[in-house]
């Protein structure tokens, strides 16, 4: 693979022409093959309507194919994947449906996001779970971030709850890790993959991790609206379903008026209801993209590469700090001293550079997301920008 392969790539991106794209941690620009799917869908709902009973399956076979993408991309199977609406949707899945009772404790980190945080904080207020927020510090330094959570545990904790990339530092956590000491002590293991799917290899069933959440467009490149809940097949029995509706029975007819019902044997169990066809189909446009026109194993090779470089540029600066020193996945957080992060995102932006800031404990951070569609160019005139930013004071 060479520049040809990436020149293609990026032309098959709109979004990275005008400016100098940093913020996949955010969305990730939209492939061509997706807003063509997406506009012939709309089209078609359009000109056929969205009634008829080829629609219907037309859809079906669309959510099918989701599922199975997903399931290729995490080594997962299909079954224990469930369509959501983005990350936040499988974390309130999770948290909810487990059966507490209070008194339990929920572990979670201080390197979370609120799609982690809130629906943790929740089930506290309901249910009288005690909520305990373990300080990681960055996330950087892995034999500290596994004797800290090896410390938190108690015989009451039932869940630990976190990212597997922190949005704010951008630390990888080690999940094989973490995954086989919270089983050891009886821990079920939640983890926010919105940082993660799409930018580093995931192998869900090696890992055994019990729960995982993605989203579809952040790293995968898909519309706003469709994300995936990844539960471990024999874990399907622990989370009940808090939301329910056709979509979560095993066939549309398995209910009765008497309140009997037989929920679907997989995770679709977790899906509800109606879905925007368009985002569907754009998701799946997206997903195969990535997958036949990209290539993964290309992908997360120069998303390593590329976030390691923006590492070194950016460590020379004067001033800079840099937060993500140790394992990594698409993010580089930094700080630059005596410069104010939102105003410094403010001029960049004004130069066609786009990155953004993140809120920590005590004030922002700068944070640079690299795409496997960047350029090592657009890392340099990040670098360059701020040095002249830095000059100016
Ligand atoms: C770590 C993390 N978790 C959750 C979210 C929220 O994502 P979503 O919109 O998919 O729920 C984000 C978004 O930035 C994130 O970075």
């Amino acid at each position: 693979m060479n520049d040809e392969h990436l020149n293609r790539i990026r032309a098959d991106l709109g979004a990275v022409a005008a400016v100098a794209y940093l913020n996949t941690g955010t969305a990730g620009p939209f492939p061509q093959a997706a807003q063509q799917t997406l506009l012939d869908e709309a089209q078609h709902n359009f000109e056929q309507g969205r009634g008829d009973i080829l629609g219907f399956e037309r859809v079906i076979q669309t959510l099918d194919g989701l599922r199975a993408a997903f399931a290729r991309l995490v080594n997962a199977d299909a079954d224990e994947i469930a369509l959501t609406h983005h990350t936040t949707d499988g974390m309130n899945i999770v948290c909810w449906g487990l059966n507490w009772q209070p008194g339990d404790e929920l572990l979670t980190t201080m390197l979370e996001h609120e799609g982690g945080l809130l629906p943790a904080y929740v089930v506290a207020q309901r249910f009288g779970v005690d909520v305990r927020v373990v300080d990681l510090g960055l996330g950087n330094d892995r034999a500290a971030v596994l004797a800290a959570l090896d410390e938190a545990i108690t015989p009451r904790t039932r869940l630990l709850s976190l990212s597997h990339v922190s949005w704010s530092s951008g630390a990888l956590l080690p999940l094989d890790e973490i995954v086989a000491l919270a089983h050891r002590r009886g821990v079920l293991v939640l983890v926010d993959g919105a940082q993660s799917v799409g930018a580093v290899p995931l192998d869900l069933h090696a890992s055994g991790v019990d729960f995982y959440a993605m989203p579809g467009q952040k790293w995968l490149c898909g519309p706003e609206g469709i994300g995936a809940l990844y539960v471990r097949w024999d874990r399907l029995s622990l989370v009940k379903p808090t939301f329910v509706g056709v979509f979560s029975l095993r066939d549309p007819e398995s209910y009765t008026l008497n309140g009997d019902f037989l929920y679907a044997p997989s995770a679709r169990r977790y899906e509800t209801s109606s879905i925007f066809r368009p985002g569907a189909a754009a998701m799946l446009a997206s997903l195969n993209w990535l997958e036949e026109t990209v290539g993964w194993e290309w992908a997360f090779d120069r998303i390593q590469r590329l976030a390691n470089r923006a590492r070194d540029l950016l460590r020379k600066l004067p001033g800079a700090t840099i937060l993500t020193t140790a394992d990594h996945a698409g993010l580089v957080a930094f700080t630059i001293d005596g410069l104010d992060p939102t105003t410094i995102a403010g001029t960049l932006r004004e130069r066609n550079i786009v990155l953004r800031t993140i809120p920590v404990a005590n004030g922002y951070v700068l944070r640079v997301s690299t795409g496997f569609y960047n350029t090592e160019e657009e890392l340099v005139l990040l670098r360059d920008t701020l040095a002249e930013i830095i000059k100016q004071g």
